[in-house]
């Protein structure tokens, strides 16, 4: 197997530019009242890199939670666990953001979670979205789509490694 890059650095860059400016727009054109309403929901670890890059991008006002969701074991989906404190959303315009939607499981069970709390709206945004047959859940923005492969690099972990990369890399037949 060789490693091969998916998306360099400056690519992701240009895409989360364009992210941001999607974000923005779509807070701006909330009524005017609410858009100090707005909350982002960060879903730690693979989301650390996307969240921070983002964010910081991003001119529309809004706060920011994280919260720790946990699938994978060994490169295998396991039990979905949810840990942190959900913080009041009452009548907030949340957004979630995650590193990938795979099956949509994650986000499915997040949006139920978060709409729980009575918010105004639940937007989700991921880096990238897996073209997988039988998706649980379409996100609302997103950066790349991919092929249904396992990624890792920019917060995605290869057994907990990798994270720290720049890039995006996928192993390949030689
Ligand atoms: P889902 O619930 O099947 O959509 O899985 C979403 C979660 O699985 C993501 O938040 C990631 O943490 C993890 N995941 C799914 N595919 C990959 C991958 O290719 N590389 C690394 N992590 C992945
Ligand atoms: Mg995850």
């Amino acid at each position: 197997m060789v490693e091969k890059v998916l998306f360099s650095k400056e690519q992701i860059d240009s895409k989360i530019n364009s992210i941001a400016i999607k974000l923005d727009n779509y807070i701006k054109n909330l009524p005017k009242e609410e858009q100090k309403d707005v909350v982002l929901l960060g879903l730690l670890n693979g989301c650390i890199h996307f969240v921070s890059d983002l964010t910081r991008k991003m001119k529309g006002d809004h706060k920011l939670y994280f919260l720790k969701a946990t699938s994978y074991i060994n490169n295998k989906q396991g039990k979905l666990t949810i840990s942190g404190e959900i913080p009041s959303f009452n009548n907030m315009h949340v957004i979630i953001l995650d590193d990938i939607c795979d099956t949509g499981k994650t986000l499915k069970t997040l949006v139920e979670k978060v709409n729980e709390e009575k918010p105004r709206s639940v937007k989700t945004c991921v880096l990238l979205d897996k073209k997988i047959d039988n998706k649980e859940f379409n996100v609302d923005y997103k950066a790349f789509e991919v092929e249904d492969l396992f990624v890792y690099g920019y917060g995605l972990d290869y057994n907990g490694y990798k994270r720290n990369l720049s890039d995006i890399r996928v192993l390949e037949e030689k």
